[in-house]
């Protein structure tokens, strides 16, 4: 089995997060370092470690969704000391970890989960899934700019893919606008609306796929249904 695959299914990260773990050096194979990609193991022979610690397959898998409040870090751990995601599922006993990223200020929904296929599945690139989000801005959105929105924007000199956007009209909520995407680039919705001139006050996502975060109160988690599961899955098929 090649290494990337094992890690992942000890439930440290996902395969490609797996390969940033090994590239760095922190994996050993029966106590030899391994930095580079192309090892096979055997489960039932190596002992392979990340950090130091053995790994062992987990083999319950979790598949959950959290409803992320602003002011945590999508990450298992943080070198600043800010809270993470990982304290608000405290309560389950083994090592999952976030699907994809949000950033410290936006809020909504976030997959997390063990099953190191299931989130290679979300992520890569290869597989498109679209995201929707909900910004609130500070002014509407004009045809124009909403076009410009769908058709594509330049973002460090890469035109971004193109998305669905539209205005929402919630009258007592100010000036909202929902924008689906299926690529992860740093900020992309923020950077997208700004490019666009407006300001973001706050930023939600409400679906990844066929999920959606539903009225799951902000800081709470729930386990996906088998239904849930395997239409996610469907994306990589
Ligand atoms: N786009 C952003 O700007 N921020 C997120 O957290 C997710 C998508």
């Amino acid at each position: 089995m090649r290494l990337q695959k094992f890690i992942a299914e000890c439930g440290v990260a996902s395969r490609r997060s797996a390969e940033k773990i090994i590239e760095s050096g922190r994996v050993t194979v029966n106590g030899e370092i391994v930095d580079y990609m192309g090892c096979t193991i055997d489960p039932d022979i190596d002992e392979v470690c990340v950090d130091g610690n053995v790994l062992r397959v987990e083999n319950k898998k979790y598949y959950i969704m959290l409803n992320k409040p602003k002011n945590y870090v999508t990450t298992v751990s943080d070198d600043l000391g800010r809270p993470t995601v990982m304290h608000l599922v405290s309560d389950i006993n083994a090592r999952i970890y976030p699907v994809g990223r949000l950033d410290f200020d936006t809020t909504g929904l976030l997959i997390m989960t063990n099953d190191g296929d299931f989130a290679n599945i979300l992520t890569h690139p290869k597989h498109i899934v679209d995201k929707a989000y909900i910004a609130r801005i500070d002014k509407p959105l004009d045809e124009k700019a909403l076009e410009t929105l769908r058709k594509g924007i330049e973002l460090d000199g890469v035109m971004t893919a193109p998305a669905r956007a539209e205005n929402i009209k919630r009258p007592k909520r100010g000036f909202e606008v929902k924008i689906t995407i299926h690529e992860g680039r740093n900020r992309q919705v923020r950077r997208m609306l700004e490019a666009v001139g407006v300001n973001v006050m706050s930023l939600k996502r409400i679906s990844v796929g066929s999920l959606t975060l539903g009225n799951l109160p902000e800081g709470k988690w729930r386990a996906l249904s088998d239904a849930e599961i395997n239409k996610l899955r469907g994306k990589g098929k």
